[in-house]
């Protein structure tokens, strides 16, 4: 099928819906220029998860590790929202879009104007302590590598999952629910391999959801989708924009 008519089909499943839920994962940042974690530029061939993202590195090391999350906070601090997050936005503003459940600890969709944000993995643009309450946003480059707690004195860590850690259990709930109650759910740049996240779209599925993913490459949920729109995500959510625009579901008097 033409890129053009699998545009066509989304835009119309979009239009046809009365609750559209947004699923993101690295691949929706890649064009702002922050690294995603698989394939051939991703995180994970240059870099060991085991000894970066886990509580025991953290343990171990705890100065490498935030080493290594300084690195991507300056590149995260530096980026802007990419034509994809600003029309997911866009929808969002318009009442198509409902939510936004995002793997991504980049805070773009924020950045973006996206108001109904779920961060299932937490945001690198916060530390919290590691014995305390105590919650701060990273604004800039903390001073001290590690930081320590104002409060109580203890290391900070990244407001993020690691491997081995639960994900935050009302945002997962809330996504559950989100995902049972969609008519149809966008999937985009995912390689849907990382539980309990890529159980996400399975759900709304499940649930009766029309699943459209955008993603130039397959992934692991790409058997479960209706659409496959095999094309980077700022060129797919602009083609659908104006689809929806032509299809007057959008106009622009709104
Ligand atoms: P991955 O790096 O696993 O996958 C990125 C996906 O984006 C791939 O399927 C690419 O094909 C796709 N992609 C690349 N460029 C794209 C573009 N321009 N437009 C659309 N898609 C594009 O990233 P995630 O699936 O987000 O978890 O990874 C899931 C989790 O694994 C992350 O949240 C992180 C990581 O370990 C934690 O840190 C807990
Ligand atoms: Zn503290």
């Amino acid at each position: 099928m033409s890129l053009q008519t699998l545009v066509r089909k989304a835009a119309k499943i979009i239009g046809d819906s009365n609750y559209v839920v947004v699923f993101t994962g690295a691949g929706i940042s890649a064009e702002a220029g922050i690294p995603t974690f698989r394939g051939a530029q991703g995180l994970w061939t240059k870099y060991r998860p085991e000894e970066l993202a886990t509580p025991k590195a953290f343990k171990k090391n705890p100065k490498k590790v935030w080493e290594w999350y300084v690195w991507r906070l300056e590149i995260i601090l530096r980026s802007k929202p990419t034509l994809a997050h600003r029309i997911i936005a866009e929808l969002e503003r318009r009442g198509i879009v409902k939510v936004i459940i995002t793997q991504n600890v980049d805070e773009l969709h924020q950045d973006a104007g996206s108001r109904r944000v779920i961060e299932l993995h937490g945001s690198i643009r916060r530390a919290r302590c590691t014995k305390c309450s105590y919650k701060t946003k990273l604004m800039e480059i903390p001073r001290e590598i590690p930081p320590h707690c104002p409060k109580c004195g203890a290391l900070l860590r990244p407001d993020v999952v690691w491997f081995g850690e639960e994900v935050p259990r009302v945002a997962f709930e809330e996504s559950m629910r989100e995902a049972s109650i969609c008519d149809s759910m966008i999937i985009i740049g995912t390689s849907g391999v990382v539980f309990p996240a890529a159980y996400i779209p399975i759900i709304a599925k499940s649930k009766g959801a029309i699943l459209i993913e955008i993603n130039p490459s397959r992934s692991a949920l790409t058997s479960y989708v209706d659409i496959h729109i095999g094309t980077e995500a700022s060129k797919a959510l602009k083609a659908i924009y104006l689809e929806l625009k032509s299809l007057g579901i959008i106009n622009d008097r709104d």
